[in-house]
């Protein structure tokens, strides 16, 4: 199940953050700043564990109202799930498709993610991160739509 994000998830999503980006991952400030100004873009992904009874949250999206995806990220116990793919097809669907994302150059998974996904890429933003040029790639109609 996808759903906004509430306060109560922010431990697990620093979990996540913190395995997915280890060198610069976001701080709570900074999730609880886009819960504050995008309330319906910040999403989460929650996987319910039928066997243990509980309900994990598993991964997130943040993105722009006019599909700018500012972070995404899944635990990695459950990638190549699809998990990724929902959470983009969810923003994709609220923005007719179009979307732009900048990837780090040496972030091969997420370059192919994205290009599973239908996206392309348009430049390159040179050393973007400070320590790494960036890759931006962008979706006009996404396949994951029709
Ligand atoms: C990128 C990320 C969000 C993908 O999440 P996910 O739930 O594993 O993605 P999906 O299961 O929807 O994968 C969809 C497709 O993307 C491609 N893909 C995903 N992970 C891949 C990998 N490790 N190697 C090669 N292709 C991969 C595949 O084509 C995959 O389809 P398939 O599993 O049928 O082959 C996840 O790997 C992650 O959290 N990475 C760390 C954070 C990050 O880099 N975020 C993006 C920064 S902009």
């Amino acid at each position: 199940m996808i759903r906004q994000f509430k306060r109560s998830d922010l431990e697990a999503i620093l979990r996540i953050e913190n395995k997915a980006f280890p060198k610069s991952p976001y701080n709570r400030f900074t999730f609880l700043y886009f819960a504050r100004i995008y309330p319906d873009n910040f999403l989460v992904f929650v996987h319910e564990d039928e066997d243990k009874g509980k309900s994990l949250i598993v991964g997130y999206i943040i993105f722009y109202p006019e599909g700018h995806i500012v972070s995404i990220a899944v635990h990695p116990a459950y990638r190549r799930r699809g998990i990724g793919t929902e959470l983009v097809a969810v923003a994709l669907k609220r923005t007719s498709g179009k979307a732009s994302v900048e990837v780090r150059t040496s972030n091969e998974v997420a370059k192919k993610f994205y290009m599973h996904l239908g996206f392309s890429i348009q430049t390159i933003i040179p050393d973007y991160y400070g320590d790494e040029d960036a890759v931006v790639m962008v979706s006009n109609s996404s396949k994951i739509l029709s």
